[in-house]
C-alpha cells in the first residue's frame, strides 16, 4: 500500500532518543532549548517557544495575546478543527471567512467586510503547506490594529517571498507525526515579541519562570527532552524533505494538470505541499474506493468545513458566519450553502500521496491511477 502519510525516521532519531534516556534528563533541560533556537533561526525570528502540540501552541499564543471572552478572530472554515476549537477554548468567537477557489486559504478579499468593533485578530491557516496572501493580511491587520496568528501547523519551511511563514506574526507548528518534520506529538510558537514569548513560556510551565515560583495561572503544556531530540534531527533534514515534497508535487502535477484540478500557489509563495490536493467533482467516494483497491492511500481533508461539524452545528451561538457574496442561504432555506466555497470544496477535495518516502515507481503508479480513472 503507498500510504498517504509516513514519518521518515532513521538511525539519527533513534540514538538521539536513546541519548536522552541515558542521560536521565528527560523534562526541561538542554535540548527543548537547542530546539528553540533552532527553530526560531529556520523561521527567521527572535523566539520560538516549544509546546506539546500545535494545538497548544495555538491556544497559548490566543492568550498571550490576551485574546479572551468577547472577542472576535476571522478565521477560516476550512481547516482541522483545532483552529476554531482553541479560539472557543479561551472564550472568542470564530468569525468564518470564505475561502478561495484555488488555494482554498482564507480569502483575504473578504476579510475587510467581516470586521467589527469587536474583533481583535486575523489567524489564517497555511492549509496543506500552501502559503496565505500574508502581505494583504498584514495590510489589513495593520490598518485596523488587528493581531496576526499564523495557523503554520502544516507549512514547515514555506515562505512568501523568501519570509518564511510564522514570522509574519505569532506562528503556530505542529510536529505530529503526518507532518513535514515530527517530534512525535509537539508544537512550537515563533515571534518577535518578546512579550509573547514570556508569555508562552509561562503559560507552558504553571506560570513559573523560576520553580515553584508561579507568576500566573498556568498549563503544564511542556515539550520533553525526547521529542526535542527529535526535533533536532528532523529540522536538519526538513529542507532535504521538502524539496523532495516538491519534486513529488511537480511530478503528479505535470502528469495530472490536463485531467482535474492540481494544487495553486501564488507567485513568489513557497507552498512545501504538507498535502497534495485536487478536486474531485463528483463520485469521490467511488475515486477513493478505486484508488484503494489499487493500493493506493487517499486522505479528504476536510470532509465537512469546521461549522458543518456536529458540534458547530449544535451550538450555533458559539461563532459567526461571516456573509459570503456567493451565499444562498435564507431566512427561509437556512440549509443552504452559507460559506460555498469551502462547502463545495469538502465535497470535492481529495489528497494523494506526495511524501518524501515515495519512490518515481510509487508516483508513477499514482499518476497512472488517477489518469485511469478519468478516462
Ligand atoms: C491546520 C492545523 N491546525 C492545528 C493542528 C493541531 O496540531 P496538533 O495535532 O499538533 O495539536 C493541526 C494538526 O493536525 C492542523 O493541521
Amino acid at each position: 500500500m503507498i500510504s498517504i502519510a509516513r514519518p521518515l525516521l532513521g538511525d539519527e532519531e533513534k540514538e538521539a532518543v536513546l541519548e536522552v534516556l541515558t542521560s536521565g534528563q528527560l523534562a526541561q533541560g538542554e535540548r527543548v532549548a537547542a530546539f528553540e533556537r533552532r527553530f526560531a533561526e529556520l523561521c527567521s525570528v527572535e523566539e520560538a517557544v516549544a509546546v506539546s502540540s500545535g494545538t497548544a501552541a495555538l491556544h497559548l499564543a490566543l492568550l498571550a495575546h490576551n485574546i479572551g471572552p468577547g472577542d472576535e478572530i476571522i478565521t477560516t472554515p476550512f481547516s482541522f478543527a483545532a483552529t476554531a476549537n482553541t479560539i472557543l477554548l479561551v472564550g472568542a468567537i470564530p468569525v468564518f471567512v470564505d475561502i478561495e477557489a484555488d488555494t482554498y486559504n482564507l480569502d483575504p478579499a473578504l476579510v475587510e467586510a467581516a470586521i467589527t468593533q469587536r474583533t481583535r485578530a486575523i489567524l489564517p491557516v497555511h492549509l496543506y503547506g500552501n502559503p496565505c496572501d500574508m502581505k494583504w493580511l498584514e495590510e489589513i491587520a495593520k490598518a485596523h490594529g488587528l493581531v496576526l496568528i499564523e495557523d503554520a501547523c502544516q507549512a514547515h519551511a514555506a515562505a512568501v517571498d523568501g519570509q518564511p511563514v510564522g514570522s509574519f506574526g505569532s506562528g503556530c507548528f505542529s510536529f505530529y507525526p503526518t507532518k513535514n518534520m515530527t517530534t512525535g506529538e509537539g508544537g512550537i510558537v515563533t515571534t518577535n515579541d518578546p512579550l509573547i514569548a514570556e508569555r508562552v513560556r509561562l503559560l507552558r510551565s504553571h506560570g513559573q519562570k523560576e520553580r515553584y515560583c508561579h507568576l500566573s495561572l498556568g498549563f503544564n503544556l511542556r515539550m520533553t527532552e525526547i521529542q526535542a531530540a527529535l526535533g533536532l534531527v528532523q529540522i536538519e533534514k526538513l529542507e532535504k524533505f521538502t524539496e523532495r515534497r516538491i519534486a513529488n508535487a511537480m511530478f503528479l502535477t505535470e502528469s495530472l494538470k490536463e485531467v482535474v484540478q492540481t494544487p495553486t500557489s501564488r507567485p513568489g509563495h513557497r507552498h512545501v505541499y504538507h498535502q497534495y490536493t485536487i478536486r474531485v467533482s463528483h463520485e469521490r467516494d467511488k475515486w477513493t474506493r478505486a484508488l484503494h483497491e489499487h493500493g493506493i492511500g487517499t486522505g479528504i481533508h476536510y470532509p465537512l468545513a469546521i461549522h458543518q461539524q456536529p458540534f458547530y452545528q449544535s451550538s450555533p451561538d458559539l461563532f459567526r458566519i461571516a456573509s459570503s457574496p456567493g451565499t444562498t442561504a435564507t431566512k427561509t432555506n437556512p440549509g443552504a450553502a452559507r460559506l460555498p466555497v469551502a462547502e463545495t470544496a469538502a465535497k470535492q477535495v481529495l489528497s494523494l500521496p506526495v511524501h518524501p518516502a515515495l519512490s518515481q515507481e510509487d508516483l508513477q503508479k499514482v499518476a497512472e491511477e488517477v489518469l485511469r480513472l478519468c478516462n
